[in-house]
């Protein structure tokens, strides 16, 4: 009976410790009010399922007023999703670090940039950085176009010739995922002629698991985790991606130098080039011994997939709703037929000029997030500024920045937020936005590294695309069903119809 009263008072003494080394979340959460949850899963229950978590995040934001402070298991979480707010997290030296759910992605698949945190994140960030800028992207044109080209004839092939309806988000992904080992490892995969299945299923298998472990927190704790049927199914998949990016990793002969010496001749140059590739560049960083071996493997692991899931996704999008709305597809084609007199290749100058295709680019991402989500930590104190007043954050607080939603919000947006409409949104004389209203590649210090090398791929591939094909499709944009994944996902993928222009 003793023993008994005495683990009870101990038990209690430990609980009204926890609860008081909380208080400042506690306080937080007093005055950014919003659901509670239940004790120790807090909203789990609810936000479990990635088929409904966006939905019921943005009605959670109808109710209560944004932003406001949830809970995630026992993590204090603050949900943003307005401009303003979103604005100060991204400018704010202090919300640099990732989320601390981010760490099963990291524990999966390796501690490489999208998950990584300050010191070893500023570290690798300013050593990989010049791997993507200006002048190194232009040499991968030539590679972007010969994709374009497999991209075209087999649009042709089975869309045309043998008129079957289309499933194009397959066809993107390992045009994507080809072009990406090209221009970051220097390596031809030929995914396109290859039985590769078993990649891609690893990649989207992979993003699956990481999201279903973060929206259960019952499976946070590593020994209940290990011991998960999930756990089983992680090993499976990340088996199968280290194999993948262990071949990419063989020693290399680098196409980008090829495809680059057969248009400008110049060898030096060429080479030159060539050495700035992604994998070139962590390699010399490895010889002067300011990166591991380990530490490529990682990095590399994560640039592939944050390349080609993400891109993908957009392109697909973006087809997808010009498939879905003919008006806005013969504007484009207009822009393409002023702007691009071969269908042969497009150069970076008529990259450059193709404004409506940037704008049909941006409209699609503005309605469809490629990642639709981002998580950070507050690492020290930070203060926010809502319409009512200033809110001290304490630090540890996790911070969810709901993209997908602040970008199709008639708050933000006006009456026409969830219609797909360019010129309305993106157009010279459409109302003046806010800076931080669309950010799909984020923005501020960790901002994606990978920007330009998107737009620069998905302009060229779909202005490739439409100068010579009309795309179509049966679905209604109101009847996408969309799944809250680290790079969106629809429920079912509509088929679309092509035809030769
Ligand atoms: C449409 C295509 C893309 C979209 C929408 C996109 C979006 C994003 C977003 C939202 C983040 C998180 C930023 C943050 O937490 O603030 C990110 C990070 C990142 N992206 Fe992209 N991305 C795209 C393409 C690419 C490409 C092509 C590459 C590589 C060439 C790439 C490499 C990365 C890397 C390495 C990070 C981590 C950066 C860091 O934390 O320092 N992404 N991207």
């Amino acid at each position: 009976m003793l023993v008994c009263i005495i683990l009870l008072v101990w038990l209690l003494l430990v609980w009204m410790y926890f609860l008081w080394s909380r208080r400042r979340y506690y306080k937080a959460a007093w005055q950014l009010r919003g659901p509670i949850g239940w004790p120790f899963i807090g909203m789990g229950l609810q936000m479990m399922t990635p088929e409904t978590f966006l939905q019921y995040m943005d009605g959670l934001s109808r109710k209560f007023k944004a932003p406001f402070i949830s809970w995630m298991g026992t993590n204090c979480i603050l949900y943003v999703n307005d401009p303003s707010t979103v604005e100060q997290i991204f400018n704010s030296t202090h919300c640099t670090n990732k989320g601390d759910i981010y760490r099963f992605m990291s524990s999966a698949i390796g501690d490489g940039l999208f998950t990584s945190s300050s010191p070893r994140w500023h570290k690798h960030r300013r050593l990989i950085n010049p791997a993507f800028g200006r002048q190194i992207l232009s040499n991968f044109l030539p590679i972007f176009n010969a994709e374009a080209e497999v991209f075209l004839q087999k649009l042709d092939l089975e869309g045309v010739q043998h008129g079957k309806q289309l499933e194009i988000y397959q066809i993107l992904k390992k045009i994507v995922l080809e072009a990406a080992c090209q221009t970051t490892m220097g390596k031809k995969m030929n995914f396109q002629h290859d039985r590769s299945t078993a990649i891609f299923e690893a990649y989207s298998g992979l993003t699956e698991v990481c999201v279903k472990r973060m929206l259960s927190p019952w499976l946070y704790p590593e020994f209940i985790y290990r011991r998960s049927r999930l756990f089983s199914q992680q090993q499976k998949v990340v088996g199968e991606l280290f194999g993948f990016i262990e071949q990419l990793l063989e020693p290399i002969v680098s196409v980008v130098s090829s495809h680059a010496s057969a248009t400008d001749q110049n060898l030096n140059d060429s080479r030159s080039k060539s050495k700035s590739i992604f994998i070139e560049q962590v390699r010399e960083h490895v010889e002067r011994g300011q990166l591991s071996w380990q530490d490529v493997r990682d990095e590399a692991n994560v640039t592939i997939a944050a390349t080609f899931e993400t891109t993908s996704t957009a392109l697909y999008f973006a087809i997808l709703c010009l498939a879905m709305h003919p008006c806005y597809q013969e504007k484009l084609y207009e822009e393409l037929v002023r702007e691009l007199p071969s269908i042969e290749s497009v150069s970076p100058d008529q990259l450059q000029r193709l404004e409506y295709t940037e704008m049909v680019i941006n409209e699609a991402m503005r309605l469809f997030s490629p990642v639709p989500m981002v998580l950070r930590s507050a690492d020290q104190d930070i203060e926010i500024l809502r319409d009512d007043g200033e809110f001290l954050i304490p630090q540890g607080t996790q911070i969810g920045i709901d993209i997908y939603n602040m970008q199709r919000d008639e708050r933000v947006w006006g009456p026409l937020a969830k219609t797909y409409n360019p010129e309305a949104h993106f157009g010279p004389d459409c109302p003046p936005q806010h800076a931080f209203a669309f950010v799909p590649f984020t923005k501020g210090l960790r901002m994606c590294i990978g920007y330009r090398y998107a737009q620069m791929l998905m302009k060229l591939l779909l202005a490739r695309i439409f100068r010579s094909y009309r795309v179509s499709t049966e679905a209604r944009l109101e009847d996408l069903l969309v799944k809250g994944n680290i790079s969106l996902k629809l429920k079912n993928y509509p088929l679309c119809r092509v035809e030769r222009r």
